[in-house]
Protein backbone atom coordinates (compact mmCIF):
# COMPACT_ATOMS: atom_id res chain seq x y z
CA UNK A 1 0.00 0.00 0.00
CA UNK A 2 2.95 2.37 0.90
CA UNK A 3 4.42 1.73 -2.49
CA UNK A 4 1.37 2.66 -4.17
CA UNK A 5 1.56 6.00 -2.65
CA UNK A 6 5.04 6.49 -3.82
CA UNK A 7 4.47 5.45 -7.32
CA UNK A 8 1.40 7.80 -7.37
CA UNK A 9 4.21 10.62 -5.99
CA UNK A 10 6.03 9.84 -9.16
CA UNK A 11 3.07 9.90 -11.25
CA UNK A 12 2.06 13.09 -9.91
CA UNK A 13 5.51 14.92 -10.55
CA UNK A 14 5.63 13.66 -14.02
CA UNK A 15 2.26 13.92 -15.66
CA UNK A 16 2.55 16.41 -18.56
CA UNK A 17 -0.07 18.87 -19.79
CA UNK A 18 -0.43 20.31 -23.12
CA UNK A 19 -3.34 22.47 -22.75
CA UNK A 20 -5.82 23.85 -20.16
CA UNK A 21 -7.88 21.01 -20.84
CA UNK A 22 -5.53 18.66 -19.47
CA UNK A 23 -5.16 20.26 -16.22
CA UNK A 24 -8.66 19.59 -15.81
CA UNK A 25 -8.13 15.55 -16.77
CA UNK A 26 -5.23 15.90 -14.19
CA UNK A 27 -7.49 16.82 -11.76
CA UNK A 28 -10.39 14.18 -12.54
CA UNK A 29 -7.72 11.52 -12.60
CA UNK A 30 -6.19 11.88 -9.75
CA UNK A 31 -8.10 14.48 -7.40
CA UNK A 32 -12.05 13.88 -8.79
CA UNK A 33 -13.97 13.43 -5.63
CA UNK A 34 -15.33 9.25 -7.36
CA UNK A 35 -12.86 8.23 -8.98
CA UNK A 36 -9.50 10.40 -8.55
CA UNK A 37 -6.52 8.07 -7.65
CA UNK A 38 -5.61 9.72 -4.43
CA UNK A 39 -9.36 9.92 -3.67
CA UNK A 40 -9.70 6.25 -4.03
CA UNK A 41 -6.40 5.23 -1.70
CA UNK A 42 -7.97 7.42 1.02
CA UNK A 43 -11.25 4.90 1.08
CA UNK A 44 -8.30 1.85 1.22
CA UNK A 45 -7.23 3.14 4.20
CA UNK A 46 -9.73 1.24 6.44
CA UNK A 47 -7.66 -1.84 4.92
CA UNK A 48 -4.85 -1.18 6.22
CA UNK A 49 -3.22 -2.89 9.19
CA UNK A 50 -3.56 -0.62 12.56
CA UNK A 51 0.64 -0.41 12.80
CA UNK A 52 0.65 1.02 9.91
CA UNK A 53 -2.11 3.40 10.05
CA UNK A 54 -0.39 6.61 11.18
CA UNK A 55 1.91 6.50 8.67
CA UNK A 56 0.08 5.62 5.61
CA UNK A 57 -2.14 8.41 7.00
CA UNK A 58 0.63 10.96 7.01
CA UNK A 59 1.79 9.99 3.84
CA UNK A 60 -1.62 9.94 2.16
CA UNK A 61 -2.03 13.63 3.29
CA UNK A 62 0.90 14.45 2.12
CA UNK A 63 0.43 13.48 -0.90
CA UNK A 64 -2.73 14.87 -1.63
CA UNK A 65 -1.35 18.20 -0.90
CA UNK A 66 0.91 17.46 -3.27
CA UNK A 67 -1.28 16.81 -6.22
CA UNK A 68 -3.30 20.15 -5.02
CA UNK A 69 -0.16 22.27 -5.02
CA UNK A 70 1.06 20.06 -8.47
CA UNK A 71 -2.42 21.05 -10.01
CA UNK A 72 -2.29 24.94 -9.15
CA UNK A 73 0.50 24.99 -10.71
CA UNK A 74 -0.21 23.73 -14.15
CA UNK A 75 -3.00 26.01 -14.15
CA UNK A 76 -0.52 29.24 -13.02
CA UNK A 77 1.51 27.74 -16.22
CA UNK A 78 -1.32 28.27 -18.66
CA UNK A 79 -2.92 31.47 -17.06
CA UNK A 80 0.76 32.75 -17.97
CA UNK A 81 0.97 31.67 -21.19
CA UNK A 82 -2.19 32.94 -21.67
CA UNK A 83 -1.49 36.40 -21.05
CA UNK A 84 1.77 36.03 -23.15
CA UNK A 85 0.31 34.79 -26.38
CA UNK A 86 -2.71 37.21 -25.82
CA UNK A 87 -5.84 36.22 -24.19
CA UNK A 88 -9.54 36.62 -25.63
CA UNK A 89 -9.77 39.43 -23.55
CA UNK A 90 -7.14 42.66 -24.67
CA UNK A 91 -5.80 43.31 -20.68
CA UNK A 92 -4.39 46.72 -22.58
CA UNK A 93 -7.61 47.89 -22.79
CA UNK A 94 -8.67 50.89 -20.16
CA UNK A 95 -10.55 49.85 -16.96
CA UNK A 96 -14.22 51.12 -16.66
CA UNK A 97 -13.77 54.33 -14.53
CA UNK A 98 -16.17 54.90 -11.36
CA UNK A 99 -17.60 58.08 -10.75
CA UNK A 100 -15.32 60.28 -8.91
CA UNK A 101 -17.34 62.16 -5.88
CA UNK A 102 -16.81 65.74 -5.20
CA UNK A 103 -16.16 67.34 -2.14
CA UNK A 104 -19.31 69.90 -0.85
CA UNK A 105 -17.51 73.36 -1.08
CA UNK A 106 -18.80 73.71 2.41
CA UNK A 107 -17.03 71.43 3.19
CA UNK A 108 -14.02 72.86 1.23
CA UNK A 109 -14.05 75.90 2.42
CA UNK A 110 -14.58 74.37 6.38
CA UNK A 111 -11.70 72.59 6.16
CA UNK A 112 -9.27 75.36 4.41
CA UNK A 113 -10.62 77.51 7.78
CA UNK A 114 -9.54 75.29 10.09
CA UNK A 115 -6.18 74.57 8.95
CA UNK A 116 -5.63 78.39 8.64
CA UNK A 117 -6.35 78.26 12.67
CA UNK A 118 -4.61 75.41 13.28
CA UNK A 119 -1.24 76.53 12.22
CA UNK A 120 -1.34 79.47 14.92
CA UNK A 121 -2.51 77.35 17.35
CA UNK A 122 -6.16 77.08 17.86
CA UNK A 123 -7.80 73.72 18.62
CA UNK A 124 -11.11 72.40 17.01
CA UNK A 125 -14.29 72.12 19.57
CA UNK A 126 -17.41 70.34 18.53
CA UNK A 127 -20.93 70.06 20.60
CA UNK A 128 -24.50 69.35 19.90
CA UNK A 129 -27.25 70.71 17.05
CA UNK A 130 -29.49 70.27 19.91
CA UNK A 131 -28.78 72.39 22.30
CA UNK A 132 -30.17 73.49 25.87
CA UNK A 133 -31.02 77.43 26.52
CA UNK A 134 -28.29 77.95 29.10
CA UNK A 135 -25.31 77.46 26.46
CA UNK A 136 -27.21 79.07 23.03
CA UNK A 137 -28.33 82.20 25.16
CA UNK A 138 -28.58 82.65 29.14
CA UNK A 139 -24.69 81.83 29.58
CA UNK A 140 -24.39 84.38 26.82
CA UNK A 141 -25.14 87.02 28.68
CA UNK A 142 -28.48 86.77 26.66
CA UNK A 143 -30.99 86.32 29.73
CA UNK A 144 -34.75 86.05 29.18
CA UNK A 145 -36.47 88.42 27.97
CA UNK A 146 -33.64 90.19 26.51
CA UNK A 147 -34.53 91.50 23.53
CA UNK A 148 -31.38 90.48 21.95
CA UNK A 149 -32.75 87.18 21.38
CA UNK A 150 -35.12 87.87 18.44
CA UNK A 151 -31.88 88.85 16.37
CA UNK A 152 -31.99 85.06 15.94
CA UNK A 153 -35.52 83.36 15.08
CA UNK A 154 -35.09 80.19 17.44
CA UNK A 155 -36.57 76.89 16.48
CA UNK A 156 -37.49 75.19 20.03
CA UNK A 157 -37.93 71.43 20.96
CA UNK A 158 -42.16 71.42 21.19
CA UNK A 159 -41.73 68.76 24.05
CA UNK A 160 -39.49 70.96 26.18
CA UNK A 161 -39.35 74.50 25.71
CA UNK A 162 -35.77 74.44 27.45
CA UNK A 163 -34.29 73.01 24.47
CA UNK A 164 -33.88 74.57 20.46
CA UNK A 165 -31.81 73.96 17.78
CA UNK A 166 -28.69 75.55 18.09
CA UNK A 167 -28.42 79.05 16.35
CA UNK A 168 -24.72 79.63 16.40
CA UNK A 169 -21.77 77.61 17.50
CA UNK A 170 -21.16 80.39 20.36
CA UNK A 171 -22.70 77.84 22.77
CA UNK A 172 -20.21 75.09 21.92
CA UNK A 173 -17.66 77.81 23.17
CA UNK A 174 -19.39 77.79 26.58
CA UNK A 175 -19.28 73.92 27.00
CA UNK A 176 -15.31 74.22 26.09
CA UNK A 177 -14.77 77.23 28.65
CA UNK A 178 -17.30 74.69 31.02
CA UNK A 179 -14.38 72.15 30.67
CA UNK A 180 -11.41 73.45 30.02
CA UNK A 181 -8.44 75.45 31.87
CA UNK A 182 -7.51 79.35 30.33
CA UNK A 183 -5.17 79.67 28.08
CA UNK A 184 -8.11 78.53 26.06
CA UNK A 185 -8.06 78.58 21.85
CA UNK A 186 -10.51 77.26 19.73
CA UNK A 187 -12.46 77.25 16.81
CA UNK A 188 -16.04 75.71 16.42
CA UNK A 189 -17.32 74.91 13.19
CA UNK A 190 -20.73 73.42 13.22
CA UNK A 191 -23.94 73.32 11.27
CA UNK A 192 -26.68 76.11 12.72
CA UNK A 193 -30.52 76.51 12.65
CA UNK A 194 -32.60 80.16 12.22
CA UNK A 195 -36.18 80.13 11.34
CA UNK A 196 -35.52 82.21 8.47
CA UNK A 197 -37.46 82.74 5.32
CA UNK A 198 -35.43 80.65 2.81
CA UNK A 199 -34.31 83.28 -0.08
CA UNK A 200 -30.91 83.52 -2.15
CA UNK A 201 -29.30 85.19 0.95
CA UNK A 202 -30.94 83.16 3.80
CA UNK A 203 -31.36 79.89 4.62
CA UNK A 204 -32.74 78.18 7.87
CA UNK A 205 -30.10 75.56 7.76
CA UNK A 206 -26.50 77.16 7.61
CA UNK A 207 -22.96 76.66 9.12
CA UNK A 208 -20.55 78.58 11.29
CA UNK A 209 -16.69 78.51 12.39
CA UNK A 210 -16.60 80.92 15.55
CA UNK A 211 -13.61 81.55 17.22
CA UNK A 212 -12.10 82.11 20.93
CA UNK A 213 -9.39 82.63 22.09
CA UNK A 214 -8.96 83.57 26.23
CA UNK A 215 -5.72 84.50 28.13
CA UNK A 216 -4.11 87.07 29.98
CA UNK A 217 -3.84 90.62 28.26
CA UNK A 218 -5.83 89.91 25.39
CA UNK A 219 -6.34 92.72 23.59
CA UNK A 220 -8.46 94.34 20.86
CA UNK A 221 -5.47 94.82 18.67
CA UNK A 222 -4.55 90.81 18.84
CA UNK A 223 -8.56 89.92 17.81
CA UNK A 224 -7.59 92.58 14.98
CA UNK A 225 -4.13 90.87 14.16
CA UNK A 226 -5.89 87.09 14.06
CA UNK A 227 -8.31 88.93 11.88
CA UNK A 228 -5.92 89.98 9.58
CA UNK A 229 -3.86 86.85 9.26
CA UNK A 230 -6.70 84.63 8.41
CA UNK A 231 -8.15 87.08 6.18
CA UNK A 232 -5.40 87.52 4.20
CA UNK A 233 -4.24 83.53 4.21
CA UNK A 234 -7.86 82.81 3.37
CA UNK A 235 -8.34 85.66 0.23
CA UNK A 236 -4.61 86.56 -0.31
CA UNK A 237 -2.03 88.71 0.72
CA UNK A 238 -3.24 92.01 -0.46
CA UNK A 239 -6.28 91.70 1.06
CA UNK A 240 -7.42 94.27 3.46
CA UNK A 241 -10.28 94.78 6.42
CA UNK A 242 -11.67 97.27 7.85
CA UNK A 243 -13.50 96.80 11.48
CA UNK A 244 -17.26 98.81 12.37
CA UNK A 245 -18.88 98.87 15.54
CA UNK A 246 -21.54 96.59 15.90
CA UNK A 247 -23.76 95.39 19.10
CA UNK A 248 -23.67 91.40 20.06
CA UNK A 249 -24.77 90.71 23.71
CA UNK A 250 -21.73 88.21 24.70
CA UNK A 251 -19.26 90.91 23.36
CA UNK A 252 -17.76 94.28 24.07
CA UNK A 253 -17.03 96.04 22.28
CA UNK A 254 -18.18 94.60 19.16
CA UNK A 255 -17.71 94.42 15.33
CA UNK A 256 -18.49 93.38 12.04
CA UNK A 257 -15.41 93.02 9.99
CA UNK A 258 -15.17 93.69 6.23
CA UNK A 259 -13.01 92.78 3.45
CA UNK A 260 -11.77 94.75 1.06
CA UNK A 261 -13.51 93.06 -2.33
CA UNK A 262 -12.33 95.57 -4.96
CA UNK A 263 -14.72 97.91 -7.04
CA UNK A 264 -13.59 97.01 -11.12
CA UNK A 265 -15.92 95.22 -12.51
CA UNK A 266 -19.96 95.97 -12.39
CA UNK A 267 -20.51 92.39 -10.14
CA UNK A 268 -18.68 94.08 -7.96
CA UNK A 269 -20.38 97.13 -7.70
CA UNK A 270 -23.70 94.95 -7.25
CA UNK A 271 -21.69 92.32 -5.02
CA UNK A 272 -20.68 95.61 -2.17
CA UNK A 273 -23.33 97.76 -3.06
CA UNK A 274 -21.06 100.05 -4.60
CA UNK A 275 -18.45 100.28 -1.66
CA UNK A 276 -15.81 97.52 -3.01
CA UNK A 277 -16.20 96.41 1.25
CA UNK A 278 -18.19 93.24 1.84
CA UNK A 279 -19.06 92.27 5.69
CA UNK A 280 -17.67 88.57 6.06
CA UNK A 281 -18.29 88.07 10.18
CA UNK A 282 -19.08 89.32 13.37
CA UNK A 283 -16.30 89.89 16.14
CA UNK A 284 -15.58 91.31 19.64
CA UNK A 285 -13.76 91.40 23.19
CA UNK A 286 -15.72 88.56 25.31
CA UNK A 287 -18.24 90.33 27.47
CA UNK A 288 -17.01 89.78 31.24
CA UNK A 289 -20.54 88.51 32.10
CA UNK A 290 -20.10 85.28 29.59
CA UNK A 291 -16.84 84.64 31.78
CA UNK A 292 -18.14 84.77 34.87
CA UNK A 293 -21.33 82.49 33.75
CA UNK A 294 -18.47 79.64 32.91
CA UNK A 295 -16.34 80.61 36.39
CA UNK A 296 -13.26 82.38 34.46
CA UNK A 297 -12.03 85.65 36.25
CA UNK A 298 -12.65 88.20 34.08
CA UNK A 299 -10.55 90.62 36.10
CA UNK A 300 -7.45 88.50 35.41
CA UNK A 301 -8.76 86.80 32.29
CA UNK A 302 -9.80 88.69 28.77
CA UNK A 303 -10.43 87.37 25.19
CA UNK A 304 -11.92 87.52 22.01
CA UNK A 305 -14.06 86.16 20.20
CA UNK A 306 -15.55 85.65 16.15
CA UNK A 307 -18.26 83.99 14.47
CA UNK A 308 -18.47 83.81 10.45
CA UNK A 309 -21.19 82.29 8.09
CA UNK A 310 -19.85 79.52 5.97
CA UNK A 311 -22.19 79.70 3.17
CA UNK A 312 -21.31 83.16 2.94
CA UNK A 313 -17.67 82.54 2.84
CA UNK A 314 -17.76 80.17 0.29
CA UNK A 315 -20.00 82.21 -2.33
CA UNK A 316 -17.72 84.93 -2.00
CA UNK A 317 -14.61 82.66 -2.74
CA UNK A 318 -16.15 80.65 -5.54
CA UNK A 319 -18.62 83.58 -6.67
CA UNK A 320 -21.97 81.92 -5.75
CA UNK A 321 -24.40 83.83 -6.73
CA UNK A 322 -27.73 81.80 -4.74
CA UNK A 323 -27.23 80.20 -1.28
CA UNK A 324 -29.62 77.64 -2.20
CA UNK A 325 -27.50 76.11 -4.71
CA UNK A 326 -25.15 74.58 -1.43
CA UNK A 327 -28.36 72.42 0.12
CA UNK A 328 -29.78 71.48 -3.06
CA UNK A 329 -27.21 68.84 -3.99
CA UNK A 330 -27.57 69.56 -8.13
CA UNK A 331 -24.44 67.18 -9.41
CA UNK A 332 -24.34 69.90 -12.36
CA UNK A 333 -23.16 72.17 -9.48
CA UNK A 334 -20.94 70.20 -7.00
CA UNK A 335 -19.38 68.32 -9.90
CA UNK A 336 -17.52 71.85 -10.68
CA UNK A 337 -15.86 71.38 -6.98
CA UNK A 338 -14.43 68.08 -8.58
CA UNK A 339 -10.40 67.44 -7.48
CA UNK A 340 -10.54 70.37 -5.04
CA UNK A 341 -9.14 69.37 -1.38
N1 LIG B 1 -22.63 84.26 17.36
C1 LIG B 1 -22.71 85.35 16.44
C2 LIG B 1 -23.78 85.03 15.40
O1 LIG B 1 -24.11 83.91 15.22
C3 LIG B 1 -21.42 85.64 15.75
C4 LIG B 1 -20.39 86.19 16.67
C5 LIG B 1 -19.55 85.32 17.36
C6 LIG B 1 -20.28 87.54 16.88
C7 LIG B 1 -18.61 85.82 18.21
C8 LIG B 1 -19.34 88.04 17.75
C9 LIG B 1 -18.50 87.19 18.39
O2 LIG B 1 -24.27 85.92 14.77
Amino acid sequence: MLEKVDELHKEIADYQVKSIEDVESFRIHFLGAKNGLVSALFNEFKNVPNDQKKVFGQKLNALKKFANERLQELKNSFEEQQILQGSPEDLTLPGIALPLGSRHPISLVKNEIVSIFKKIGFSISEGNEIEDDWHNFTALNLPEEHPARDMQDTFFVQTNPDWMLRTHTSSVQIRHMEKTEVPIRTISPGRVFRNEAISARAHCIFHQIEGLYIDENVSFADLKQTLLYFVQEFFGKESRIRLRPSYFPFTEPSAEVDVYWGLETEADYRITKGTGWLEIMGCGMVDPNVLKNVNIDPEKYSGFAFGMGLERIAMLKYQIDDLRKFFENDTRFLEQFKGAF
